[in-house]
């Protein structure tokens, strides 16, 4: 008899939360070590959030409260969400959840049988393939392409679209590379979705980075467009856009009534409840007025960032970057590093038992961090299936500009470092 179950083994992960240990391991060796794997804002949860989260615990508000989020938190999303995507959303439609993680896996087990396809985009947030391939779905990855600034047009979704196509995943702004669809973009998927899919396919948009968009860019939701809000699961959240990433608040609005209630069963099942003082801080978050000038510091900081760190990347031997338009990633091109360092060589002689748990990408991502004291997120990261010969690394910039010069500083050395990764390499302690 084993002990786990086979399902276990079909799960995935986000390595962007298992990595902390390894960079423990490389600070316990004395390596100084600047972050750029983390997908937080750099910035506190504002105090006035803080203080109706505190006020409403001194209350005694710390009991179970209603399984599909609290009347007020319900009511406030209704408006803010009908006002921003020109769509009228009911609260009845709404589920509060413990961040905007919980919907993905909610949503592979609301609407997709095993053998159903599940189209989602890659490089993208690794929980959608995670899921796939928990509930025996056939994963069809959109592979973003870095010439086209990781969006993707109508033409490339429809050539993956099959009769067996049951959910459709979309996230933008995106994690990892910072591709933005814009509203033309959005209206020609939507007449392909609308022409080439059932009814009852769902469209997953994921639009947590809803805030956070550059050069003057406005958010679009697929679910304003034509025919599109009976099909679309708007999701998001106050991690990204309120610094409240702890706080574990975000939401799905659900096309009907019916699917939002199959949602609160599933919170019922699992969490029972979103704790009540965070939905209190949701609250005050939408409705105070000084959040508007808090997103706006935020944004021009991480925008700041983005215009250091994108020529600075593209001014290295072996990189490319894409200019990412909104949330707060750079995800660089490494391939020609992986050449001038002699990464596909050392890679391809590996022992079979090494080779399946690393990449090209990932050898690189391990030697910025054990020899150039720089923690970065390899390719891998963001969906594996196709990925084999794309070789990219992501950084957050949700790190202060002065850390962000000194680390980009470090990756310029480490590309060129040939010695050190020959050394790097015999060692064979950190290949994970
Ligand atoms: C695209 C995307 N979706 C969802 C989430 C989950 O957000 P939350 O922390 O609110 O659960 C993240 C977090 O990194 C993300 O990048």
């Amino acid at each position: 008899m084993n002990l786990l179950s086979e399902r276990t083994a079909k799960l995935g992960s986000e390595n962007a939360f298992k990595l902390g240990a390894i960079i423990a391991e490389a600070e316990a060796m004395g390596i100084d070590v600047i972050k750029f794997n983390l997908g937080e804002p750099d910035f506190d949860t504002p105090k006035f959030i803080c203080d109706a989260a505190a006020e409403s615990l001194a209350k005694g508000n710390t009991h179970y409260c209603a399984p599909g989020g609290i009347k007020p938190l319900l009511e406030v999303l209704a408006r803010q969400i009908s006002e921003t995507r020109r769509i009228p959303i009911d609260p009845s439609h709404i589920v509060v959840t413990t961040g905007a993680k919980p919907p993905i896996s909610y949503s592979l087990l609301t609407y997709v049988n095993p053998g159903d396809e599940v189209i989602y985009p890659s490089p993208g947030f690794p929980i959608y393939e995670s899921w796939t391939t928990f509930v025996d779905a056939k994963p069809v990855p959109l592979h973003l392409q870095e010439e086209k600034g990781f969006r993707f047009t109508a033409d490339e979704l429809e050539k993956l679209i099959t009769p067996k196509t049951k959910l459709i995943i979309i996230n933008s702004p995106s994690n990892p590379t910072g591709g933005v669809l814009s509203k033309d973009d959005l209206e020609s998927i939507a007449e392909v979705i609308n022409a080439k899919c059932d009814d009852n396919v769902r469209v997953y948009s994921d639009e947590v980075y809803e805030n956070i968009l550059f050069d003057g860019s406005k958010h679009s939701s697929i679910a304003s467009a034509k025919k599109m809000q009976d099909k679309t699961i708007i999701v998001s959240g106050f991690s990204k856009s309120y610094a409240m990433t702890g706080w574990r608040l975000g939401y799905a609005v659900l096309p009907t009534k019916l699917e939002a209630e199959a949602f609160t069963n599933l919170n019922i099942n699992i969490i029972s409840c979103t704790s009540p003082f965070s939905q209190v801080a949701g609250v005050e978050a939408f409705e105070n007025k000084q959040s508007e000038q808090v997103i706006h510091t935020m944004v021009q900081n991480f925008e700041e960032r983005r215009n250091y760190a994108v020529p600075a990347f593209n001014a290295i031997e072996g990189i490319t970057c894409a200019n990412p338009t909104g949330a707060f990633y750079v995800f660089p091109n490494i391939e020609g590093v992986c050449q001038q360092l002699g990464i596909f060589e050392a890679y391809n002689q590996l022992p079979a038992e090494t080779i399946v748990k690393t990449s090209p990408s990932k050898l690189f991502q391990m030697f910025l961090l054990f020899h150039h004291g720089v923690a970065t997120m390899d390719r891998n990261s963001f969906g594996r299936i196709g990925a084999e010969d794309l070789h990219f690394i992501r950084l957050s910039t949700a790190t202060d500009l002065e850390s962000i010069k000194q680390g980009i500083g470090r990756i310029k050395e480490a590309a060129a470092d040939k010695a050190g990764f020959l050394d790097f390499m015999a060692k064979a302690e950190h290949l994970y």
